[in-house]
């Protein structure tokens, strides 16, 4: 990063932000090209950032900024397998995870394509074994339902995906345990038979403590239903600790790997997904890579003023950054994607939500906003009330499918896209006074009645949207824009000059959990604790007497 060339920039976007503050809805009516200027396609995958708060020089200054990070050569790092995450000293490869047809990528001495091809297909006929009921349970019976069992990277990305592969979904049922709280394993095992579940322990590390405790739970379940022998066959993994997958004792037959350039919030893309797979089939699976790779393609080679994922990121960098708005709210108007916010959450924050910059020193702009969203129109009904009328500004990304699947249901698609494309004009219009006004006297409202309520109907307006629009949620597509997403947070990364692929920020909660769990049970003294934590403690014990 050219620091100085950086900070110039920088500059030079505020003062310009400063010198020309902007109202949409008059940019809107000067100039009729406004759209087609601050909006790009990549095929049928429509960005529309018109309605962000950004000139033509706005742009260029951002273009400038990720010159001055030297984004295409930290870009070029990455693909190229470069140790880019410093303070684990590892590659960040999750594209090498889709690229199938790749060659020639070596990384320390390992042939990264041929062992994720090798993998793949080890995972592909694992997943047709179970579909196709030539893989059985321990008691002969076909498998009828998988339930993964793991946390964070390892079960966001899964859930979120075969939420979103619905219509593709022609295989086993599928059920997701993460939380270590009981209540969960409890209520997913209620409805299931030990003879037809397949239990896929998913873990990174194979340490985690949610899905280990979890793992040894199911375990214990298929035992006490089929005895100890059952386990073999009601039991696969999912790591890249191969030594203590085997300790656990799930046949090596059933253990898929992946290596440790695959961050876990990154890793839906390999054996993490294969639950996935099973569902949807290695055909959907693979076209669901296949257009993950072609996104990474034109992350790699598109110039930055159509480059869907830079552009994302440098608007996101604007709103964070010179903006300065905390948050970003991301609503998929698509039922389906109702689980995208909260992967999002896990890979833009555990990524982005850092304070020390690549060269250790103190980050000297904010970084990471609060990432956060439900599906519309359902959020309509419950928080677009603060987006439209409250004191803070949220920048709003809608996601939509033009054609839905349901093409006898087309009435509900019509009015769910209606819904959409009018909120982020709302955002963006607002209503003046004179607007409200008008509008109540031509209700035949008395006019004292209309000077008391009107302010309340008041909406400022100006506030931005951006919104991502394709034909059909289809695999390929749903890999487009996962991958889109991942790149954004590259480039904000970049631009914030942080390592986005380490998350030792998650790791103090787990060392105090640890040392206070043979508090909680009683076997040591709280009072050495601060007053707080004794205090929790000391009730939680009344309460269990
Ligand atoms: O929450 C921290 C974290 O390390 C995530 O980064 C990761 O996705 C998750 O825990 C699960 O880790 P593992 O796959 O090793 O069980």
């Amino acid at each position: 990063m050219d620091r100085t060339a950086f900070d110039k920039q920088l500059a030079s976007l505020r003062a310009h932000r400063a010198a020309t503050p902007m109202n949409m809805r008059e940019a809107f009516a000067a100039d009729p090209d406004r759209f087609e200027r601050f909006s790009a396609l990549d095929g049928d995958l429509l960005l529309d950032w018109s309605k962000c708060a950004v000139d033509d020089r706005t742009m260029e200054l951002l273009e400038g900024l990720a010159k001055a990070t030297d984004l295409e050569g930290r870009r070029a790092a990455m693909f190229s397998g470069e140790h880019i995450n410093i303070t684990e000293d590892r590659a960040v490869l999750h594209t090498a995870l889709r690229n199938l047809d790749g060659k020639g990528l070596t990384v320390d001495g390992q042939d990264v394509q041929k062992d994720v091809r090798s993998v793949l297909d080890a995972m592909s006929a694992f997943a047709d074994a179970i579909r196709s009921g030539k893989a059985t349970g321990h008691t002969g019976k076909k498998i009828t339902d998988i339930v993964n069992i793991g946390i964070g990277g390892s079960d966001l990305g899964p859930v979120m995906a075969t939420l979103a592969l619905a219509p593709y979904h022609d295989g086993p049922r599928t059920h997701y345990v993460s939380n270590i709280d009981g209540a969960h394993m409890h209520d997913t095992l209620k409805g299931l038979s030990a003879e037809t579940t397949l239990f896929i322990v998913a873990s990174k590390t194979f340490t985690t403590v949610e899905t280990m405790t979890n793992a040894e739970t199911a375990r214990r379940w298929v035992e006490a239903k089929l005895g100890k022998e059952a386990v073999g066959k009601h039991f696969a993994a999912v790591s890249t600790a191969l030594d203590l997958v085997a300790k656990f004792g799930i046949e090596k037959d059933r253990v898929f790997g992946f290596w440790d350039w695959v961050g876990g919030r990154y890793s839906v893309w390999g054996a993490i997904g294969l639950p996935v797979m099973i569902a949807v089939g290695p055909a959907n699976f693979r076209a669901f890579l296949a257009g993950a790779h072609e996104m990474d393609e034109h992350f790699r080679s598109a110039p930055l003023n159509k480059n869907l994922p830079a552009l994302l990121g440098l608007i996101g960098f604007w709103h964070r950054v010179v903006c300065g708005y905390p948050a970003r709210a991301v609503i998929p108007y698509d039922q389906r994607l109702s689980r995208l916010p909260a992967y999002l959450q896990q890979l833009d924050m555990e990524s982005n939500g850092k304070s020390v910059m690549l060269d250790s020193s103190k980050a000297v702009t904010p970084t990471g906003p609060l990432v956060w969203g439900e599906p519309g129109t359902n959020g309509q009904h419950a928080f677009f009330q603060l987006l439209h009328q409250g004191t803070d500004i949220i920048p709003v990304e809608f996601i939509a499918a033009a054609v839905g699947h349901e093409p006898d249901l087309k009435h509900h698609h019509d009015l769910l896209l209606a819904n959409v494309v009018a909120q982020s004009e709302a955002l963006m219009k607002g209503r003046t006074l004179e607007e409200a006004r008008t509008q109540m006297l031509a209700k035949g409202m008395k006019p004292e009645q209309v000077d008391r309520i009107a302010p309340h109907r008041v909406f400022s307006g100006n506030r931005p949207s951006l919104t991502i629009l394709y034909r059909k949620l289809d695999p390929r597509t749903f890999g487009r824009l996962i991958a889109i997403y991942e790149h954004r947070v590259f480039v904000e990364g970049t631009l914030y000059d942080i390592n986005s692929f380490d998350q030792w920020g998650v790791e103090l909660g787990k060392e105090l959990a640890t040392s206070l769990l043979p508090v909680v049970e009683g076997k040591e003294n709280a009072a050495k604790r601060d007053a707080s934590t004794a205090g929790l403690i000391g009730h939680i014990h009344r309460l269990n007497e």
